[in-house]
């Protein structure tokens, strides 16, 4: 990420924002067919952060307005997830190396969960740049992880659907909604990416109450962090 660079913001609720558009300068506000965009500055950097509602589609059309409207160097996706590796905590950090969308399901086809024909691949790499500029954001105390994030259009609560998920990707370390969405557009357009996640819940039968307890601070906790990263 240069130091005078655009970056383009993704978050699908408006916890997963607040913070970071508050802390805007010279900011402005643009209808887009996605959502809200918050265009302003922070540091040496002009910021444009899309509130896009909830969901992959969503979140697609979001980055590919951000796109061809603004031209970002990178993008950036904000948000709560619910844990999903043995041992991961509310409160924890998960930063992608790569993303995939695990809702994605032509097997009966032959082909593998997650396959993304117009890649020809499950497995969408993030700009491991970008992904370590996060990484070293992440205040001290603080538990971060790298490694491969899922999305799926489905709140995971449910036993079968953490079944599928580490049946198909045994290395997931978390669950979301929109990620591998960003990922996808980012890479189809060669944007560089990365996904920052705060755990709110741990996507278990427990995750539906955890999720209304925990999702604004965890949304905060992201903010704070991106918002070290583009001040420094
Ligand atoms: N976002 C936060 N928690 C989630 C979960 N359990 N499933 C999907 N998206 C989430």
């Amino acid at each position: 990420m240069d130091r005078f660079s655009t970056v383009g913001i993704v978050a699908a609720m408006e916890v997963e924002l607040e913070l970071l558009r508050s802390s805007l300068e010279e900011v402005r506000t643009i209808s887009l067919a996605s959502g809200t965009c918050y265009m302003g500055r922070i540091g040496n950097h002009t910021v444009a952060a899309v509130l896009c509602g909830i969901g992959k589609v969503s979140a697609a059309l979001a980055v590919q307005e951000l796109i061809d409207r603004f031209q970002p160097d990178c993008v950036i996706n904000t948000g709560c997830a619910g844990g999903i590796a043995e041992g991961i905590k509310i409160g924890d950090i998960v930063i992608s190396d790569q993303v995939s969308e695990w809702d994605l399901d032509s097997t009966a086809l032959g082909l593998p969960r997650g396959y993304v024909c117009s890649l020809n691949t499950a497995d969408i790499p993030a700009d491991k740049a970008l992904s370590d500029r996060i990484a070293a954001a992440v205040p001290e105390g603080m538990t971060v992880r790298t490694g491969r994030i899922v999305s799926g259009d489905q709140f995971v609560s449910r036993q079968e659907q953490r079944d599928i998920i580490l049946g198909t990707f045994p290395d997931a370390l978390c669950a979301e909604m929109e990620g591998a969405a960003v990922g996808h557009v980012c890479a189809q357009n060669r944007v560089p990416f990365s996904i920052i996640r705060c755990m709110s819940d741990t996507a278990d039968h427990q995750s539906n109450v955890d999720f209304y307890d925990f999702a604004a601070g965890a949304g905060r906790t992201c903010n704070r962090i991106l918002m070290k990263l583009l001040s420094d």
